[in-house]
């Protein structure tokens, strides 16, 4: 049998699969291949991590508890920082970080560190997929010379499509939504070259239905980067109108809804403080620096980036105007921020809106609270220092502040009770829709 014909026997029985980064990627790609029957070893330079999956402690809440409890109790899956094991795997797939850099240009450290690890222990006849959204071309460009050049030095030569398979695929995942999982999902899949795709769309039928074959790793690495394009310069447009009509006196929300009852052609996006999360705010400027290299302008992305990073700024402009109505300067005003999360029912924060919104607030000399249920205490993060804790609701607590700014929509969050005791409700995120008759002066931002 050839490696080939090898590794995808193993594909279809008990395959031990390596997952490089256990974070909202990987961990629940980890389940579903344990789910789908295999093997899976896990990943990660954080010990922590792997401390809390070897008690079953779940460190991602949207996943819920009941993911690590079965992991945990698993003979089948086990997690370690001892990167020379990943010579075990029969497929390894790496789920690392791809931030930008202080210039907003990308940081392919993660993946480059990840893909010096897999050299080192690589062995003829594995499978190597990497899931990181990033620019096209990574994976044949970037990530695979490493991994031949550190196999090299260690004697081990290796021919891709031959005795390494190579692939990129790209993750689907959204937080916090319950309607698509990593197994309903479809998943493109892309190889280096026919045999890698071949054995990738082997390996995710083990963990999801629907693997979707396409001619090359590029087109994948390209496909995930439209599909975060296509967010962002949408969102920036509904986030354009609404600053339009707020001027003219037009509920935008009320408009999206109107023109979203047209049967075709429409599709609605919804305005919002800011964009946030690892996705929309980063990934549209991986293509953005790559296509320099090509000599090509991305003005979209660029108009849609200048549009959305300016929101956080709009919605603290519109409560200072509404605060002004009510004769109270900022300096000295009290603002609760409602929601710290960057998007509805999950407790992540990476890039929020409301870290800057809340800065700023600060900046203009406001006194500011937060509350957010799935945010007790305001973490460190990279750009953002503050020492703040989620204050508890109460009807005296919330007619004590001058504003309530609805940055997140949580569900768990009783509006009705902002809109019986708050004296000027700031709402981005149309929270407060139906809640008349409402005691609050709504100001939507
Ligand atoms: N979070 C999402 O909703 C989402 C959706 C689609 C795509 N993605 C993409 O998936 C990738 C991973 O994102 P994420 O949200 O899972 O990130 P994350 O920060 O939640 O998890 C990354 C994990 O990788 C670990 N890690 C970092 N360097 C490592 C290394 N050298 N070796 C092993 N582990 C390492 C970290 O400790 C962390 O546990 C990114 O490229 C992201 O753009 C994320």
């Amino acid at each position: 049998m050839t490696t080939f014909e090898q590794l995808n026997l193993r594909l279809t029985r008990e395959p031990l699969i390596g997952i490089i980064g256990l974070g909202y990627v990987g961990l629940p790609l980890a389940d579903a291949f344990h789910t789908g029957g295999c093997r899976v070893l896990g990943f990660d330079i954080d010990q922590a991590k792997i401390d809390a999956l070897a008690t079953g402690t779940n460190y991602l809440k949207h996943l819920g508890a009941e993911m690590t409890t079965r992991l945990a109790s698993s003979d089948r899956f086990s997690a370690t920082t001892d990167f020379s094991r990943l010579a075990e795997p029969d497929a390894i797939i790496i789920c690392v970080p791809t931030p930008l850099g202080r210039h907003n240009e990308p940081d392919m450290s993660y993946v480059i560190n990840s893909a010096r690890d897999v050299g080192r222990a690589v062995r003829p006849g594995q499978l190597v997929v990497l899931e990181s959204t990033t620019y096209p071309g990574t994976t044949r460009q970037d990530m695979l010379p490493v991994i031949l050049r550190e196999a090299a030095a260690r004697d081990v030569n290796l021919t891709p499509g031959t005795d390494l398979f190579v692939a990129f695929s790209p993750e689907r995942e959204d937080p916090g939504r319950t309607s698509h999982t990593t197994r309903t999902t479809p998943k493109l899949v892309g190889g280096l070259d026919d045999a890698s795709t071949d054995l990738a769309v082997a390996l995710y039928k083990r963990a999801v239905q629907a693997p979707v074959r396409v001619s090359s790793a590029e087109v994948a690495e390209a496909a995930k980067v439209l599909e975060n394009i296509f967010r962002a310069v949408n969102i920036a447009m509904v986030n354009e109108l609404k600053v339009i009509f707020d001027h003219m006196g037009i509920d935008v929300w009320e408009v999206i809804d109107a023109a979203a009852t047209k049967p075709f052609g429409f599709m609605p996006f919804y305005p919002g403080p800011g964009l946030g999360g690892h996705c929309i705010p980063i990934d549209p400027f991986y293509l953005t620096w790559k296509a320099r290299e090509y000599g090509q302008n991305t003005r979209f992305i660029e108009l849609a980036g200048e549009i959305n990073t300016r929101m956080p700024r709009y919605v603290v402009e519109r409560t200072v105007a509404a605060l002004n109505d009510d004769r109270k300067p900022a300096a000295g005003s009290r603002i609760l921020v409602s929601g710290l999360a960057y998007k509805k029912n999950i407790d992540d924060v990476r890039e929020t809106p409301a870290a800057e919104i809340i800065e700023e607030f600060f900046a203009l000399g406001c006194h500011v609270d937060y509350h957010d249920p799935h945010v007790p205490v305001f973490p460190r993060m990279r750009k953002h220092k503050l020492e703040l804790t989620s204050v508890p609701l109460s009807p005296q607590a919330i007619a004590s502040y001058d504003a309530v700014v609805i940055v997140t929509d949580h569900t768990a969050v009783d509006y009705r009770l902002y809109a019986d005791h708050a004296r000027l409700i700031v709402d981005t995120r149309n929270a407060t829709k139906g809640l008349r008759p409402c005691k609050a002066r709504v100001v939507k931002a």
